[in-house]
């Protein structure tokens, strides 16, 4: 069981995530937790103010620290060894090596940042880790954080039925996956590759793995370098590069 605890301007955003689908059972067997914090309950006044103005100058308003330390003094992180994350456009890149880490926990403490930025000291004494999901900004941390609460979730043990479909994830194995084909064998013309249906379970394995090399040098070249590829992987890739150039005609 993981624990994720989610501090935020707007609670209500989570309510379809958490209803659905493989998060809805998982929370339902007990193999993940959720708990919800509204950030503006843990601000004073009777406003409860929770951005204020920037020092200095400049446009948009800055997420205030005060609600945010009372909100996480109330959780005691430090207690259950908990990690505290912030999403934001300027954190480390969220990716699968980051989700496997994130798994090991038991309690993880999401602050989903709002308005033009969070006061820096919230990042300076407050928080553990800053996580970004892309290179473009969005309006609020709660997107990121659903995508940090399911790509974590579904690696724990009893999250989805078939574990070994997790275990040769694109990302895990390092490599994108190649294509996957379900019935009919014919659909408009469109045909199965032949392979599939030959029933030769080890040229099965090797097609596949040279179509997720294939697809890797296609599309994400930078994978490779990272991906733990063996000698025979190598001398796919050198034949997949070879036949590139054969047919590159582009005429330049
Ligand atoms: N908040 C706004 N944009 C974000 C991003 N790209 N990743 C994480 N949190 C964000």
């Amino acid at each position: 069981m993981i624990r994720f605890d989610i501090l935020t301007l707007f609670p209500e955003m989570f309510d379809s995530v958490l209803n659905c689908s493989l998060t809805k059972r998982a929370l339902e067997s007990k193999v993940i937790a959720v708990a919800l914090h509204n950030i503006r309950d843990f601000a004073a006044g009777r406003h409860r103010v929770t951005d204020d103005t920037p020092y200095g100058g400049g446009s948009g308003m800055v997420m205030k620290i005060e609600p945010v330390a009372r909100a996480l003094e109330a959780l005691s992180p430090e207690k259950e060894g908990a990690i505290v994350i912030l999403l934001s456009p300027q954190g480390e890149p969220f990716t699968q090596r980051v989700a496997e880490e994130l798994s090991r926990y038991r309690r993880i403490i999401l602050v989903c940042g709002h308005y033009e930025g969070i006061d820096e000291r919230v990042l300076l004494h407050l928080i553990d880790r800053e996580l970004s999901i892309g290179d473009y900004v969005l309006s609020g941390g709660e997107l990121a954080v659903m995508v940090v609460v399911d790509a974590v979730s579904r690696l724990i043990p009893g999250y989805v039925g078939n574990s070994e479909s997790v275990l040769i994830d694109s990302f895990t194995t390092g490599l994108l996956e190649g294509p996957h084909y379900t019935r009919p064998r014919e659909y408009n013309g469109w045909k199965v590759p032949d392979i599939l249906l030959s029933g030769h379970q080890k040229n099965i394995e090797a097609w596949r793995r040279r179509e997720s090399l294939k697809r890797t040098l296609a599309r994400r070249p930078d994978l490779l370098k990272n991906a733990g590829l063996s000698e025979e992987d190598r001398t796919i890739l050198e034949e997949l590069g070879a036949e590139k150039n054969n047919t590159d005609d582009s005429g330049a």
